[in-house]
Formats: C-alpha cells, sequence, structure tokens
C-alpha cells in the first residue's frame, strides 16, 4: 500500500474531505492531535477497526479511544453519561482527556475489545476536529506508532512506523502537549485515574474531590494480573536499548550518571545537565529540569533518537511526580520497564 502524506492547514478542507471518505470506506488515516500523533478509523465498523490492531501489530485485548468532535455524540456512545462526565467536559474538553465509561451498543466489541466500557475523548486540535467531522463517525484512534514504541509527536514518526500499512498521514506539524490524553474511569464508585496524561491528577481532583490513582502508574504489574486499563501491563514506550531510571535529586542523579558511562552509554538527561555528557557517549536533553511542559513535549522524540545511535543503555534522569511530571515519569518508568536505581 502507498502511504499518502499531506501537509494541512487550517482552511484546506478538501484535504479533510478526502481523508474522511478514506475514513468513512474503512481505511486508515494518521492525523495529529494536541497530544500524540493519532491512526485513526471509522469507530462503528470492526473491519476497520481491526485493520488498526495489523497495522500496530497492538495485542487484541486493548480497547482503543473513540474521538468525537462534539460533546452530544456522547449520549449515543454511551449507556450512562454521569454528572461528573458533564463536569469534566465543561473543564477539559476539548482537550487531553479520555473519559471511560459505560458504552452503549453502538460501540463495537471490536472497538472496547470485549469490555462493556468506552474511552471517549474529545481533541483539542483544528485538523482532529475537522476531520472526525467530514468523516461524520467518530474515529477509533490509538497512537499511531508500532506497539511498544514511543508515542509519535511528529508525521516523520509516524511515517517510520506505519510507512505502507496505512492510506494516508495528515502532517501538521509536532505536537503541543507531547504525550498522550489522561485516561480517567467513572464506571466505579470513586474517579479513577487509570493514565496519568495532558490533564493533571491535580486539575482532575479540584472539579471532582479525591480521584484513586490506578496502581499500574507507578508500580511494575506482572502481566497476569488483572489491570483497570488494559494498555497498562504492557511494555511501552521503549527504544531498542534498555533504559534505567537514576532517581533523585537532579545534581545527584547527573553526578551518579557521570561515573557510571561507557563510550557505548546514551544519556537522557536535563537539559542544564547536556554539556556534563557532551564529551562522553550519546546525550539528549529533553526540557530544562523547571519545565515540565518541555519535558512532555520532548520525551519521545528523544527516546525514539537513540534508536539511531548504537547505545547499548540509557541511563535517565527523571522528574518527580508532581503535576505533569506524573506522566512524563510514567512515560519514562514504563519505557524503562521500571528498572529504577534509587540514589
Ligand atoms: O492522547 C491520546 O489518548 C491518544 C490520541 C491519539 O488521542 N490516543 C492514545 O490511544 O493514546 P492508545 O490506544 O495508545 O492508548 C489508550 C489507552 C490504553 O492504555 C487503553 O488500555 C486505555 O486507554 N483504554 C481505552 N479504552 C479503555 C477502556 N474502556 N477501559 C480502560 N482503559 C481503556
Ligand atoms: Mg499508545
Amino acid at each position: 500500500m502507498n502511504t499518502k502524506i499531506i501537509k494541512i492547514h487550517d482552511n484546506d478542507q478538501d484535504v479533510f474531505i478526502e481523508a474522511g471518505k478514506i475514513i468513512r470506506s474503512g481505511g486508515l488515516v494518521a492525523f495529529p492531535t494536541e497530544t500524540v500523533y493519532g491512526l485513526g478509523a471509522n469507530a462503528l465498523d470492526s473491519e476497520a477497526v481491526a485493520g488498526i490492531f495489523r497495522a500496530k501489530g497492538r495485542p487484541q485485548d486493548n480497547p482503543l479511544i473513540s474521538h468525537i468532535a462534539d460533546f452530544q455524540e456522547i449520549y449515543s456512545l454511551c449507556r450512562e453519561v454521569p454528572p461528573e462526565a458533564e463536569l469534566l467536559a465543561e473543564n477539559f474538553w476539548p482537550g487531553p482527556l479520555t473519559m471511560v465509561l459505560k458504552k452503549s451498543d453502538a460501540i463495537p466489541m471490536s472497538v472496547s475489545a470485549g469490555l462493556d466500557t468506552a474511552g471517549i475523548r474529545l481533541p483539542s486540535h483544528p485538523a482532529a476536529r475537522a476531520l472526525i467531522r467530514a468523516a461524520g463517525v467518530p474515529i477509533a484512534a490509538p497512537s499511531a506508532n508500532t506497539s511498544g514504541k514511543p508515542s509519535p509527536t511528529t508525521a516523520a514518526h509516524v511515517l517510520a512506523d506505519m510507512d505502507g500499512k496505512i492510506d494516508m498521514i495528515l502532517d501538521g506539524g509536532a505536537c503541543s502537549v507531547g504525550l498522550e490524553s489522561t485516561v480517567v474511569s467513572l464506571c466505579g464508585e470513586r474517579p479513577r485515574l487509570l493514565r496519568p496524561g495532558g490533564i493533571t491528577l491535580e486539575q482532575l481532583e479540584s472539579v471532582l474531590g479525591k480521584v484513586d490513582v490506578d496502581r499500574a502508574i507507578r508500580e511494575q504489574i506482572s502481566t497476569n494480573e488483572k489491570v483497570s486499563a488494559p494498555g497498562m501491563k504492557y511494555r511501552h514506550y521503549a527504544p531498542r536499548a534498555p533504559v534505567t531510571i537514576i532517581s533523585g535529586t537532579p545534581e545527584h542523579t547527573a553526578g551518579y550518571i557521570r561515573t557510571h558511562i561507557s563510550p557505548s552509554t546514551g544519556v537522557l538527561c536535563f537539559d542544564e545537565y547536556v554539556s556534563l555528557f557532551e564529551s562522553a557517549g550519546h546525550v539528549r536533553g529533553y526540557g530544562s529540569v523547571y519545565d515540565i511542559s518541555a519535558q512532555a513535549r520532548q520525551i519521545f522524540d528523544a527516546l525514539r533518537g537513540f534508536d539511531s545511535s548504537s547505545v547499548t543503555e540509557i541511563l535517565a534522569q527523571c522528574p518527580s511526580d508532581i503535576g505533569l511530571g506524573l506522566a512524563v515519569a510514567n512515560r519514562l518508568k514504563k519505557a524503562a520497564g521500571f528498572n529504577i536505581i534509587e540514589i
């Protein structure tokens, strides 16, 4: 299959009409969102959705998020929309938040991976919403990477993983948040954070009160344990070389890494420390220690960057769990398979 790449501009209606037609006829289109690039298919068409799983090599038990362009669509996709969902939508939609709710029969089992719940998201990226509207159907879309690899934040990342496997890539430049949406379940007694992301735990709690935090966010979960978000149990976001997180204050961890590197070590660190490692192995800064938004934007690109070098191990600094740091740290810990040295 020849994968067509099209650069998009805000008022390119023709492009969205063409891409929308591909979605409606069962094809796959990768598109930008404010979080990461999504790999979209018609969420109401099981066969189209099966194509997503094939192109990504995604495990069958990992459900997909359905993307909508208007809040009202939630009522046809979900059996119950509790007041908390309306509150969250008022505060954070359109935006980087996914709500897990009881699904209606409109969403096929292939999308929910056999669960009776569905992840629903209303993205803020104008191109994502233009595509959903042009398609005229909700769009099921996981991140547009090969399963297990870091999520794509540019069209070049998508192309590297999906060339020849999908019909079209809409190139909208780099994603502004840079890591995936927050996933919160509203199906239990209390709201439960299943994946930290662009909307912080603190922001959720300012609207909902206490939110439970799934254990899989901070700790390794064994593959046969039952987890609330099936995606959380798989190794994820991983470059080829194994990653080890060095945990402690930035000064201490930089000092530790400096005394533990060999010529084939890759170093993933805050920008302030890049010069410390320049003469040694392969170093990549992923944002200032004081700028967690920059870290979120750059973490996946930095992780992918190591795959074009011959490093045999990667030592990484990691932010603390405060605010957006919880999401950045979660992606790094997953990339490291929770291999963490506390110093
Ligand atoms: O920012 C995002 O959410 C991006 C963009 C494209 O919107 N999408 C994305 O999708 O990250 P994906 O498939 O890579 O991650 C979806 C996560 C997985 O961990 C999955 O298990 C969880 O959401 N999820 C989806 N539906 C669920 C459900 N019904 N119950 C529990 N977890 C669910
Ligand atoms: Mg993903």
